[in-house]
This record gives structure tokens, sequence and C-alpha cells, in this order.
């Protein structure tokens, strides 16, 4: 199956009207995998669709074209659903260049043992001439995932953002305006449960998205965008801009015994407040545990630390631990931290009670399951006050500060 949608512009995707387990949801109204087969002189592939349909798809692109003739091969994400058939259309497409991020080719080169072939890496605004059209490509990072770029065709002044714009819908009829049933709310759905959690990097690709003329969006989910694509632009800004950081804030409490938890502390709280959002510190030697427990119930979020003694916390905090799950103050988001010399266990014991209070702990399996981080970044150990430590501390800071917004 392909339908023309431009001047020498083809959808070449999969409809999967499957209930399709995805992100551990089940996709109840089925989704499209989109592609798009442009036969300008040096004929390019946009993205393939579901690693379940490779042998599928090529044999329904060669009623169009053979593969040996294909240029180019855009891959703008390299999740399974996008680029699972880039192995059999590779293979069909010998002579085929791979054009991704630089990222992109060193996933995709590992996941498909595709080492052998040659890739062109783009970079933010790179061009590539196709024969009659010139893509252009941009880079935005976390949507969906990190290597992720979108590709826009200046002639048909159209976008290819792949998951971005998207919507998770078996659309038989291809175009917005020809939809049968209602689907904007599942577009914000989609936004809501693939985009929000790395709003400003939706922020950041709508910044680049205004130099362009958009006639067309041709996402990879659902529907292609074609009557007032404008408005799903919009949609996003508006989306994007709901739940400013301005009026959040964070509370950060640490006990320390020579000082280097604090160092940490001080960085975590650093990389909060480049992001906008303000925070409050508390040395708890210092400070009333119940008064830091109200100030901790009225944040958004709360990071606790404490140096490890005797594999063990110190000072006040299992008191301030204790009032938490006592008291409850909500399901904020937490996360743990502190300084240690050799063993560190003191961030298990406070990341143990946090759970136990029912806050939303961040710690490794929460960052990969929602930003995909790989670096390991909480619960946050520093080894003394070692510039490596604090400098990731720094960075933890800006990222607890994201999930925030
Ligand atoms: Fe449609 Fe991030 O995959």
């Amino acid at each position: 199956m392909s339908i023309q949608i431009k001047d020498k512009i083809f959808w070449v995707g999969k409809i999967d009207d499957r209930k399709v387990p995805f992100h551990r949801l089940i996709l109840e109204r089925g989704t499209t995998y989109n592609s798009y087969l442009l036969m300008t002189e040096k004929p390019t592939v946009i993205d393939t669709v579901d690693i379940e349909f490779g042998r599928e798809y090529v044999e329904n692109l060669r009623k169009l074209i053979d593969p040996a003739q294909l240029e180019y091969i855009v891959i703008n994400h390299v999740e399974p659903d996008h680029a699972g058939a880039l192995p059999a259309l590779a293979a069909a497409a010998k002579k085929a260049k791979i054009v991704t991020t630089e990222l992109g080719g060193r996933l995709l080169k590992d996941m498909f043992r595709l080492h052998h072939r040659e890739f062109i890496l783009v970079k933010d605004g790179d061009s590539l001439d196709i024969g009659g059209k010139t893509l252009r490509f941009f880079e935005t990072p976390f949507l969906h995932t990190e290597e992720t770029m979108i590709t826009y065709s200046v002639e048909d002044r159209t976008l290819f953002p792949c998951d971005i714009f998207s919507t998770h819908i078996a659309a038989g009829e291809l175009y917005n305006d020809l939809a049968e049933e209602e689907y904007v709310e599942d577009f914000k759905l989609y936004y809501k449960l693939i985009m929000s959690p790395h709003r400003p990097y939706v922020e950041n690709m709508l910044d680049k998205l205004k130099g362009l003329s958009i006639d067309v969006i041709a996402p990879a989910h659902g529907y292609i965008l074609r009557e007032d694509a404008g408005s799903f632009i919009r949609l996003y800004q508006e989306m994007s801009k709901a739940g400013n950081a301005q009026d959040k804030k964070v509370t950060i409490v640490f006990s320390t015994m020579t000082g280097n938890t604090g160092k940490a502390a001080q960085k975590l709280a650093e990389g909060i407040e480049e992001k906008g959002i303000s925070t409050s510190v508390f040395n708890l030697k210092n400070a009333d545990v119940a008064e830091v427990a109200e100030v901790i119930r009225a944040s958004d979020g709360v990071l606790i630390g404490s140096s490890t003694k005797y594999a063990d916390m110190v000072g006040k905090i299992e008191e301030l631990l204790g009032l938490l799950k006592e008291k409850g103050v909500g399901s904020k988001l937490a996360a743990a931290f502190g300084s240690y010399g050799w063993s560190g266990e003191a961030v298990t014991h406070i990341e143990r009670y946090l759970c136990d209070a029912g806050l939303k702990v961040v710690n490794q399996n929460f960052l990969i399951e929602t930003l995909g981080v790989d670096q390991p970044l909480f619960p946050l150990r520093v080894k003394f006050d070692r510039e490596e430590g604090l400098n990731t501390a720094l960075k933890a800071g800006g990222v607890f500060a994201e999930l925030l917004k």
C-alpha cells in the first residue's frame, strides 16, 4: 500500500490496528508507522516501520521502486517502531547511505550491526540535496529519545518530525481532514504521555520551527496533518507552557560530618536554580526537624542527603525521615544524596524511607523510564568532595529540575 501525499512523496507505512503494547501502555486504537519515499533523482526514504513488519515493508516498497536505487535512508529516531525495518531495507538498498545524528549513527551501528555501512551524520541545520528537493535536519534531543532529529523538505514545506506531532491511532484515512473519528484528544494524550516529560526540549524544538514555513506535518504515527498544520504547532506551544517553572520550589536538607555532603547540596541547588526553580537548603544541624518537615510539605520536590558513618546516616536525618513517613507529605518528587569515603550506604537508607513515606523517588530506574538517562545520577553519591562528583551533583540538580517542569 502506498499513497502519494505531495509531488514525488509517497506514504509507504504500515497500519497496525492491533492493541499494541507500547511503553507500558496498550494502544487501544492501534497506531501507524509512517514511512515516506521521496522519488527524486536521488531517491530517499524517511524512517521505516516497526521491526515486526520489515520484510513486508520492503516488499511493499518494491511496488514503487527497486530498493537498490535508493540513495539515502533518513532515520530520525532509532526506536524499533521507526528504525526496526532498517536492516531489511539496508540489505535490499545496498548503496543507500544512512542519514542520522551522530548518536543515532552509533546506536544504529551497534543495534543492527551496520558498521560496514556508509553513514552521513548530520548536525542541527544541515542540508542535503536529494536531486530536486532539499532536506534540512534539526536535532531534537529527547523527543523522544536523545538521538532524535526531525527532517524538513524545503520545496514541499513539509515537516517529517517522527514521534513529534504524532497520534497513536490506526488512521486508515491517513489525513486529518478525512478523520472519521475525533482524534485531537488522542493527539493531546500522546503529547502528555510521550512528550511532556521532556517539556524544555519541546520548547527548544518549537524555537527551531519558527524559521520554517510549514504546510504539512507528516509524523511517524497517526494522521498526516495537512489541514491547519499550524494549529497543532500552537497546541504544542500551549501544552508546553502549562506547568511553568517559575512557581516551583525544591527543599534540600542534609546532615554532614566534614562538610562534603553540604558541598554536594550546594551543587544540587545550583543545578536546580540554573533551570529557574528556587531552592531552600537546610543543614539539619542548625534547623528544627518539624519546621523543615513543614517546608518540605509545601515544596514541589525534596532532596535529602547524609554522610555515611558506620554504614548509616548521620545527625537528625533519620528523625526527619521518620516524621515524613509518619505524617506523609504527599507524593512529590524526592531523591537521596550524600558524600562518602569508601562505602556510602546512607543514600540507600534514605531512599528506603522516601519510598515508605509515599514519595516519588527519583533513582536510576526512574530516570531510565522517564528520560532514558544512562548515567547514574540518583541516588547521588559523591566521593569526598571530588570535582568529578560535584560536577555530577550539578548535572543531577538540573535533571531533577527538569522532571519538575
Ligand atoms: Fe514512535 Fe519513540 O517511537
